[in-house]
């Protein structure tokens, strides 16, 4: 088998065999969400059918099966993220929720007060600033924000400047879901700890095609979502360093986070079972764990490689059309965000949809940042394992045709 067999890839993707509008699907909206492989199908599939029952609630034996499933998940999950212990692993039901439960929290626990600083960055995603914004309003804390180049990079003499011994949070994307910029991530959250900030990175965008190692990241919280990493939609993770989340005051109230409930007052379970109130989506963290099992099966280095060398091309494609303008650095990954000059991004968009081209067209959460260049929004091609080289050529082919219409 060659080191990166897509055909063999595709074959366990049912989905990719579909037409759309009577044509071969070309899906290329995995920033969105990724498709399913039969691994992960079959994982939710033989869960319904051969367990289904609540966790840590039953002595009877589905229910222990199902605890011991779910919990060997959130095992998987601490591996895959290098987490020292699966207690610093919590599941939401993706990243938007991760990234509000650590602010809520730190508003509970009165962490902020005024005069006190939020650093994020102008390429975040709306669920990495409405959040804190948020925050900002219950504590009186102020947001700042670091500003981009042209080329959608972050200015980073700006962010030295704008972080200051008032800088309480750091709150970044790892990859922009919008122009597809790799932010170094490492380095900023090295300069944020001097100062004594909590750092938190939005991992939406990068976990898909990057190792992540908490530990080498010295982060004190990543946030990702299942359903872009090839899971089921409604799992998501937030990994919280011990000491820290374990200071924290709970979220939400419920089963599962409390040690003892009377009317005269509760107390609260330990980690990670404090943040995780209410059923979880038991089948979700299992499909989860399937499709970090099937990843590391192909290697993300592999992986990366793969659609490193898609996107490139893509690139070099769609730069050869008239009017087209690219977002975002050159060596962007997992994301290509374009304009062609006089066509709106919507109509361009509709016409490739036609053609069974399936893009992202519009602000893709990111209103600042399209605000910044000027525009309503872009069409966005983003790439996953299951991609091809015969994709970008009708992608690149689709366009041309599109435009010429629309023009
Ligand atoms: N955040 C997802 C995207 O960028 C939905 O498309």
């Amino acid at each position: 088998m060659p080191a990166f067999d897509v055909a063999a890839i595709r074959a366990q993707f049912p989905i990719l065999s579909r037409e759309v509008h009577g044509k071969p699907l070309v899906y290329l909206d995995n920033a969105a969400t990724a498709h399913k492989p039969l691994a992960v199908l079959d994982a939710s599939r033989r869960y319904y059918e051969e367990i289904n029952a609540n966790i840590h609630r039953g002595t009877h034996h589905l229910s222990q099966l199902a605890t011991i499933a779910h919990e060997e998940a959130r095992l998987t999950v601490a591996r895959h993220l290098n987490s020292p212990t699966p207690d610093e692993i919590i599941f939401t039901s993706g990243t938007t929720d991760s990234i509000n439960l650590v602010a809520s929290i730190l508003g509970r626990a009165g962490r902020l007060k005024p005069g006190d600083e939020i650093l994020l960055s102008h390429l975040e995603h709306h669920s990495n600033i409405v959040p804190w914004q948020m925050l900002c309003e219950r504590s009186g804390a102020t947001l700042h924000v670091i500003p981009v180049h042209d080329d959608g990079t972050l200015d980073l003499p700006a962010f030295h400047r704008l972080l200051t011994e008032r800088t309480r949070v750091l709150a970044l994307t790892h990859i922009s879901n919008a122009f597809g910029t790799v932010n170094p991530v490492r380095e900023l959250v090295a300069a944020a700890k001097q100062v004594g900030a909590l750092t938190l990175l939005d991992g939406a965008q990068a976990a898909p095609h990057l190792p992540i190692d908490v530990q080498d990241l010295d982060v004190d919280f990543y946030a990702f979502s299942g359903h872009k990493v090839y899971a089921p939609t409604g799992i998501g993770v937030l990994y919280g360093r011990y000491k820290i989340l374990d200071s924290l005051p709970p979220w939400r109230g419920g089963g599962e986070m409390i040690k003892k409930v009377s009317f005269s007052g509760t107390t609260y379970n330990n980690l990670p079972f404090r943040y995780e109130a209410g059923t979880p989506n038991i089948e979700g963290a299992i499909g989860l764990a399937a499709a970090l099992d099937w990843i590391n099966r192909i290697g993300l280095d592999a992986l990366h490689q793969h659609e490193q060398s898609l996107i490139r091309q893509a690139a070099a494609a769609l730069s050869a059309l008239d009017g087209l303008r690219l977002y975002g650095p050159s060596d962007r990954a997992a994301s290509l965000s374009f304009n062609i000059d006089g066509i709106h991004h919507y109509d361009l968009g509709t016409l490739l949809d036609q053609m069974g081209i399936a893009v992202r067209t519009g602000h893709h959460c990111c209103q600042p940042l399209m605000e910044r260049f000027g525009v309503t929004g872009t069409i966005r091609a983003s790439f996953a394992a299951y991609n091809t080289t015969d994709e970008v050529i009708q992608l690149a082919a689709a366009v041309k045709k599109a435009a010429a219409m629309l023009r």
